[in-house]
């Protein structure tokens, strides 16, 4: 299947994009390059454009004959969308807009699109299941579930087909050692905890340790990028007309910042010095996936579950390239 992927250089998306090639499909990589790496996706097809550009977008879509959307280019920072909702609503949600007029336009039936764990907002319960309550609690949350819902207007009105994956915290990169997480700033935990080692970084710091949980620090389920990856070739299969499928992709298991540090410092034998700080805003004491229903629906199934290796392939791709790609950054 010809398959275009906005966002396609970022961390995720070209960790997918491999996967897809891999599967036998052709990934198109569409980016504007703002955030993403074209060394990333050295060797596929590739539009340097932007998804505000709907113009550029119905050209990829016909020019390249695609048949599904994987929509992946978004801004990502919870703690920033507190400060800063035009950003995101403008990005996520009314250029989401823009791309599934496109799709409507030029008969691309088919999207794959990244949700997020923080639809949820302040969970009732863990580990969390898709029908449970969605009431976002940052604006980065309210800008993904906004596009849910105009996937859900589009498949009743214009049949097209949707699925939406729930992401947990994606981490770790490609065990080929290749590609991995290169975000400038970084503002993810375990990049930021790696820099120590690699003397980038004097200290962590822990944003936060008075929350609802057994040692006070945030938790989060921790999923492998290769994994995440995997989940998109078969969301893409199980694509149905009129329809929106919804799905959860986490370990199911729960790790608190305190015990990701501790990882890290097993993983890279450092002693990684960490310092509480003020709490970030837009935070969830904890947020951990069911993702029963991607296992017995998808077949999903991963690979790497453990969080000492999925930290051990981020530590091998960071301590190759200290500063990302073209070593620029
Ligand atoms: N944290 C620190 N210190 C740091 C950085 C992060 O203590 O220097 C804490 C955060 O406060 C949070 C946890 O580590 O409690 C994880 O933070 P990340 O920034 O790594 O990830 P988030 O949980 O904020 O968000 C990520 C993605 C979102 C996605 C979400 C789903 O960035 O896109 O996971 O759980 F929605």
């Amino acid at each position: 299947m010809n398959v275009l992927l906005t966002g396609g250089a970022g961390y995720i998306g070209s960790h997918v994009a491999r996967a897809l090639k891999g599967a036998g499909h052709t990934p198109v990589v569409y980016d504007s390059l703002v955030k993403g790496h074209a060394e990333a996706v050295r060797g596929l097809k590739f539009v340097q454009a932007d998804v505000s550009d709907g113009a550029a977008l119905r050209q990829a879509m016909t020019e390249n004959q695609i048949e599904a959307v994987i929509h992946f280019a978004a801004f990502i920072e919870a703690g920033e969308s507190v400060g800063m909702p035009d950003k995101y609503f403008h990005n996520n949600t009314v250029i989401g807009l823009t791309l599934l007029d496109a799709m409507r336009d030029c008969g691309v039936k088919k999207m794959v699109f990244s949700s997020t764990a923080a639809v949820y907002g302040k969970p009732d319960r863990v580990p969390i299941e898709e029908t449970d309550r969605l009431a976002p609690i940052n604006p980065y949350g309210a800008s993904k579930l906004c596009v849910e819902y105009m996937m859900q207007a589009y498949a009743t009105a214009y049949g097209l087909g949707f699925v939406a994956l729930r992401y947990f915290n994606v981490v770790g990169a490609h065990p080929a050692g290749d590609i991995g997480e290169a975000h400038n700033p970084e503002t993810h935990l375990i990049p930021l905890v790696l820099q120590v080692p690699l003397g980038q970084r004097k200290e962590i710091k822990i944003f936060g340790d008075d929350y609802d949980t057994p040692d006070g620090t945030c938790i989060r389920d921790y999923i492998h990028v290769c994994d995440l990856a995997d989940a998109h070739i078969l969301a893409v299969g199980a694509i149905e007309p009129g329809r929106v499928k919804v799905y959860n992709l986490g370990n199911g298991e729960g790790f608190s910042v305190r015990q990701v540090i501790e990882t890290c410092c097993e993983v890279t034998d450092f002693d990684i010095p960490a310092r509480v700080a003020p709490r970030r805003p837009g935070d969830p004491d904890r947020l951990v996936a069911s993702s029963t229903r991607a296992v017995n629906e998808l077949s999903w199934q991963p690979k790497f579950p453990y969080l000492k290796e999925i930290v051990a392939h981020a530590w091998q791709w960071h301590r190759n390239h200290p500063h990302g790609y073209g070593g620029a950054q």
